[in-house]
C-alpha cells in the first residue's frame, strides 16, 4: 500500500475549484486527517490538468461548474492521461444528467454540496481504496471475447453481458434492484437491448414489480429445451414499456420444479447472444438454479444491507465464491438500504467483508414501496429524481463502464470511458 514516492501512506489530494473560499474550506476540512495530504489546489479546469500531471495526486476533488474547461471535461482529460487518478466530482446540482456525464467522464464519486467533512473524508478513503484494489487487476478472465455489446457479428459468438443480482439473505432488495438496473441499463446506453430473467422461480416478483401479466413464462420453454433457439426464446419474452424484455417466472410455484438448471443455462446463453445485457434476478437460496445463474454470470451484483445477519451472509457468500474459484472482481458488492442511523458504517462493512462496496443505495422505503405498489420502477416517473433512483442509475453507468473497460482492454484500444463508482 506504500505510495510510489516511497513516502508515508498519505492519500495525496488535489483540490480544484474556482472559488477561493471553497478551496480554503476544503483544505481546512482535510487538515486534521492524518492519512490525507492536500498536495495542491487548482483554480480552473485548465490548471487542474497541468497540476494533476505534475503532482500525480491519488485523488482529485473536482468542482463541476467552472469557467473555461469545466469539471467534466477536465475529469475526462485527467482520467484518460492518468487512469490511476480517482476523481470525486463536487456539485451543488443533483441532476441525473450531471451525474451521468461525470461518471462517463471517469469520476468515481459524486458529492452534492453542501457535504459534511465525514462524507468528504469517507469518500476520499473509499475511492482511494477502490483505486488500489483495481490497479493491479488484469481483465476479468470469464468475460467473453471482445465484441460490441450492442451489435451482432453473425458468428454466434457470445456478445451480451450477464449480470446476476443475488443476495444470500432474503428481503434485501434484490428484485427491486434487478428491475431498476435493467431499466436503467436500457435507458443509459442508447440502442442497447436488455433482458430481465426472473430466476426466482417459485415466488418471483419481476412480473408484479413491472406490472406485467404473466401471459408467457420460462415454463413455456420446457417442452422445447432440445430445439431451443433465439426465435423460440423471443416468443417467451414479455415486453415492458421501458424496452426491457422479461423472461418471467412460472405463474404458479408448483410449476417451478419443471424448470431445470440446463434450461436456465441454455436460455441465458441464447439471451446473451440476442441482448446487450441480461439481468438475472434470483432467490436467496443457493440452489442448482441459482448456482447456474451465478456460474454463467459475467458479474454478480451482491446485495447486502447494513445489519449483522445480512453482512454475515454476504461474508459466507464470498467464502462460497472462493470455493467456486470465482475471481474477486466477478462480484460487485452493493450496500442497499444504506442508512446513516443504522449504527454500522460502510467502511466497517467493507473491512468485515474484505471487499470494496461499489455503490451505496440509500434507505428510502417510501420510494421503494410506492414503486412496488404502482408496478413502476423507481428509475422511471416522478421518483426518478430521488437519491435512490440517481444512485441506481449511476450504478448502471458504472456497470456499463466496467464492461466497456473490459472490451477496450481486450481489443487494446485506449480507454474512452473511465470506470465510475458512486456513493451518495
Ligand atoms: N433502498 C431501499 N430502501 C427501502 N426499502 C427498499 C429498498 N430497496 C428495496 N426495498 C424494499 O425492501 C423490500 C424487499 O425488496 P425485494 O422484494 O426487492 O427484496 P428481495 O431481496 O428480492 O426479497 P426476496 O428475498 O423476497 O426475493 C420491499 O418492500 C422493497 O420495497
Ligand atoms: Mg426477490
Amino acid at each position: 500500500m506504500a505510495e510510489a514516492t516511497g513516502k508515508a501512506e498519505k492519500i495525496r489530494v488535489l483540490i480544484v475549484d474556482d472559488i477561493p473560499e471553497t478551496r480554503e474550506n476544503l483544505r481546512k476540512l482535510l487538515f486534521f486527517e492524518p492519512d490525507i495530504e492536500v498536495v495542491g489546489a487548482a483554480t480552473s479546469g485548465e490548471e487542474s490538468i497541468t497540476l494533476a500531471g505534475q503532482l500525480k495526486p491519488d485523488v482529485v476533488l473536482m468542482d463541476i461548474n467552472m469557467p473555461g474547461i469545466d469539471g467534466i471535461t477536465a475529469t475526462e482529460m485527467i482520467t484518460q492521461q492518468m487512469p490511476s487518478v480517482q476523481v470525486i466530482m463536487m456539485s451543488v446540482q443533483g441532476e441525473t444528467d450531471y451525474l451521468r456525464r461525470s461518471m462517463q467522464a471517469g469520476a468515481r464519486e459524486f458529492l452534492i454540496k453542501p457535504f459534511t467533512s465525514e462524507d468528504l473524508v469517507a469518500a476520499i478513503r473509499r475511492v482511494h481504496q477502490l483505486g488500489l484494489t483495481r490497479r493491479p487487476k488484469i481483465p476479468f478472465e470469464q468475460v467473453p471475447s471482445a465484441s460490441s455489446p450492442t451489435g451482432r457479428d453473425g458468428t454466434g459468438a457470445a456478445m451480451g453481458r450477464i449480470l446476476t443480482v443475488f443476495s444470500p439473505k432474503g428481503g434485501t432488495g434484490c428484485s427491486t434492484l434487478a428491475i431498476n438496473l435493467a431499466v436503467a441499463l436500457a435507458q443509459q446506453k442508447q440502442g442497447s437491448k436488455v433482458a430481465l430473467v426472473d430466476a426466482s422461480l417459485q415466488f418471483g416478483d419481476v412480473a408484479v414489480l413491472l406490472n406485467l401479466q404473466v401471459t408467457r413464462s420460462i415454463v413455456d420453454l420446457v417442452p422445447h429445451i432440445d430445439e431451443l433457439d433465439g426465435e423460440m426464446l423471443e416468443t417467451a419474452l414479455v415486453a415492458h414499456g421501458s424496452g426491457v424484455k422479461a423472461l418471467l417466472a412460472p405463474p404458479r410455484p408448483e410449476l417451478a420444479d419443471q424448470v431445470s438448471p440446463s434450461l436456465i443455462e441454455k436460455a441465458l446463453s441464447i439471451l446473451r447472444n440476442l441482448m446487450s445485457y441480461v439481468v438475472v434476478d434470483t432467490s436467496s437460496i443457493i440452489s442448482d438454479i441459482t448456482l447456474t445463474t451465478l456460474d454463467i454470470a459475467d458479474r454478480i451484483v451482491l446485495v447486502t444491507t447494513p445489519d449483522i445477519p445480512s453482512i454475515k451472509d454476504a461474508k459466507l457468500f464470498f467464502e462460497v465464491a472462493d470455493a467456486l474459484e470465482y475471481p474477486a472482481n466477478k462480484t460487485i458488492l452493493i450496500l442497499n438500504k444504506s442508512d446513516p442511523h443504522s449504527g454500522i458504517r460502510a467502511e466497517d462493512i467493507q473491512a468485515s467483508i474484505k471487499h470494496p462496496i461499489a455503490a451505496q443505495l440509500p434507505l428510502d422505503e417510501r420510494t421503494a414501496t410506492l414503486a412496488a405498489n404502482h408496478g413502476v420502477p423507481y428509475v422511471l416517473g416522478n421518483t426518478r429524481t430521488t437519491k435512490l433512483a440517481q444512485t441506481t442509475m449511476m450504478l448502471a453507468q458504472y456497470i456499463i463502464n466496467v464492461f466497456a473497460e473490459k472490451e477496450e482492454a481486450a481489443v487494446a484500444v485506449p480507454a474512452k470511458l473511465g470506470t465510475g463508482r458512486l456513493s451518495l
